[in-house]
């Protein structure tokens, strides 16, 4: 296969976790060592952080699920700021979950766009994640629900974040999300190459930025069907849930090698 980018994995723990099963699961990730040249980076909830930085392989990076779109601290009840998450270490946030999108919150592209904003002028990267609704597939709006979401990221954050590799974009299709349905390899390439076309095409990013841009799959991977979807060239890794809270996540990694 080509050299393709960097390969990037990423496990959203969600909100899930005990103290006990947390560190049973620091335990099981630490049996293996993350193979060099891959970026394995996990987001545990908001509570579990200090604890997984404490007790996991610092060959793992640790990530927060979610920022408010502001600088420095403030009433902001319920909220991590990315100041916050910089001071204790971290250089990563995910933003634009469908579950907050859709689910725990009606987050707009704007406030995700906003967010993502935040977190990278505090210096952390960014898991920017993006996606459709089953409906909005089956009507034929993917790319244009893909790019809409995309938009206001664009027209918001510095334009260097991009060429800088700083934003990772993470294509969840919302109907093979937690669902056992994946996106079906070839379905996920063609969102994929999509999206480097149109990243390409946009005066803020431009060809070369958006030729090193990872652009990683999520919905329902599992270490049965990650080869497959990784050996599509312009999947660069993996955005994992459910299966990233047990040992398969190890099989995930290693199917990026
Ligand atoms: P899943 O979740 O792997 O459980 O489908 C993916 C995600 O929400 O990032």
């Amino acid at each position: 296969m080509a050299t393709k980018r960097t390969p990037f994995v990423g496990g959203n723990w969600k909100a899930n976790g005990t103290k006990e099963s947390v560190a049973a699961l620091c335990q099981t990730l630490n049996s293996a060592a993350v193979p060099a040249g891959v970026d394995v980076v996990v987001a545990p909830t908001a509570l579990h952080i200090p604890f997984v930085q404490g007790n996991l392989s610092p060959d793992y990076q640790v990530s927060a699920q979610d920022v408010w779109a502001t600088d420095g601290f403030g009433a902001y009840t319920g909220c991590l700021t990315p100041a916050m998450v910089s001071d204790f270490g971290l250089k990563w946030t995910l933003t634009g979950h469908s579950e907050r999108r859709h689910t725990v919150a009606a987050e707009s592209s704007q406030l995700v766009a906003d967010k993502t904003k935040a977190a990278l002028d505090a210096g952390l990267n960014v898991i920017l994640c993006i996606g459709e609704l089953l409906e909005e597939r089956k009507a034929g709006k993917t790319n244009d629900v893909c790019s809409e979401q995309l938009e206001p990221v664009l027209s918001t954050v510095d334009p260097a974040a991009w060429s800088e590799g700083r934003i990772v974009v993470a294509y969840e299709p919302v109907w093979a999300i937690g669902t056992g349905e994946t996106a079906t390899p070839d379905q996920a390439e063609e969102v994929h190459a999509f999206l480097r076309t149109f990243l390409a095409g946009q005066p803020n990013v431009g060809e070369a930025a958006a030729a090193s841009i990872r652009i990683i799959y999520g919905g329902s991977v599992k270490g049965s069907n990650s080869s497959e979807l990784y050996s599509k060239p312009n999947i660069d890794g993996f955005l994992v849930g459910g299966a990233s809270l047990k040992a398969d996540f190890l099989k995930i990694i290693s199917s990026v090698v």
